[in-house]
């Protein structure tokens, strides 16, 4: 099989440092560019992360370009509590070898695009402003994206608010925008990623399969304990290695077509993906929504992607 191209738009963040690592480990993936967006902390601070995480595994050739540092029409809502203040808090990790591509986030994704002989799989895993912006940009390059797999929603509660998910409630606007999109979206929401609690038992295992495995779980022992302090769980959830695993092997996630439409505009629910679970509306699906996860294939796959860097 020939590896799928993708781009991975992220706001590193542990769990979207994992998705990194594991995105470059998998052969099968061929990891063509790397976007930052602000989410979990400043934009400044999640582009030297993402380009900490690349250089600590060597992927110094895979471009890097900065992007919106605000959403689109909101202050920017940060996780410190969840990330700590670097957004990488808990690991003494060596700053980067390598500089950020000067052309920003919206040009590396439509010269990526257009250079690739292959339409281009796009996974975000932070807030929707970069893909908004692109989409707003260049419409025209939409039939080179081929899917669009993302960390974002909920079809049941949320984490920032009792209604939204972080991701969603940052940039409700750009969400609407790319939910819109007509592009082929499968929506990794926290039905699917708090099944994909990384327990004590799984960091043992990660810690014996090398130095990505090591800093892995040097990551999710400082995720573990803010996971543990803020929501009472005892195993941090993967969140966004789900969407890159949706990717690697979509079997792994049993999804069902719906219609899900973001709401803007409520003071309580403001960033709620309203997901028409039964189709009550009449309105055509726009997006394959995860429903469950086989959290032992994605473990595997996870172990298996780390145990290659
Ligand atoms: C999402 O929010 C961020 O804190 C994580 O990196 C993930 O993308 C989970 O709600
Ligand atoms: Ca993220």
């Amino acid at each position: 099989m020939s590896p799928n191209p993708a781009i991975l738009d992220v706001d590193p963040g542990h769990d979207d440092a994992v998705a990194l690592m594991m995105a470059c480990g998998h052969p099968d993936l061929d990891l063509l560019a790397v976007t930052t967006v602000a989410g979990n902390v400043s934009l400044e601070k999640t582009t030297r992360n993402a380009l900490r995480i690349l250089s600590l595994i060597g992927h110094t050739r895979v471009p890097v370009a900065a992007g919106a540092a605000k959403p689109l029409q909101r202050a920017l809502r940060t996780a410190e509590d969840i990330h700590g203040e670097s957004g990488l808090d808990g690991l003494e990790i060596p700053e980067t070898t390598f500089a950020p591509d000067e052309r920003g986030a919206v040009a590396l994704i439509a010269d990526t695009l257009r250079a690739s002989p292959e339409p281009v799989t796009l996974i975000p895993v932070g807030p929707l402003t970069n893909i908004a912006l692109f989409l707003r940009e260049h419409p025209e390059l939409k039939e080179k994206v081929s899917h669009v797999s993302l960390m974002g929603g909920s079809i049941g509660l949320g984490n920032t608010t009792p209604a939204a998910e972080f991701n969603i409630y940052v940039d409700p606007e750009a969400a609407r925008e790319v939910f819109a999109s007509g592009l082929s979206i499968t929506m990794c929401g926290l039905d699917v990623t708090h099944q994909a609690g990384a327990g004590p038992e799984e960091r043992e295992r990660l810690r014996s399969i090398g130095s990505a495995g090591t800093v892995t779980a040097g990551f999710l022992d400082f995720f573990a304990a803010t996971y543990e302090r803020v929501f009472g769980f005892d195993a941090p959830p993967l969140h966004d290695p789900v969407a890159v695993a949706a990717v690697l092997e979509p079997r792994l996630l049993t999804t069902r077509p719906m219609r899900v439409d973001i709401e803007c505009e409520s003071e309580l629910t403001r960033g709620e993906t309203v997901c028409d679970y039964h189709g009550v509306t009449g309105k055509p699906s726009n997006a394959e929504v995860g429903v469950g996860l086989d959290r032992e294939g994605f473990f595997e796959l996870l172990y298996d992607a780390l145990d290659n860097l």
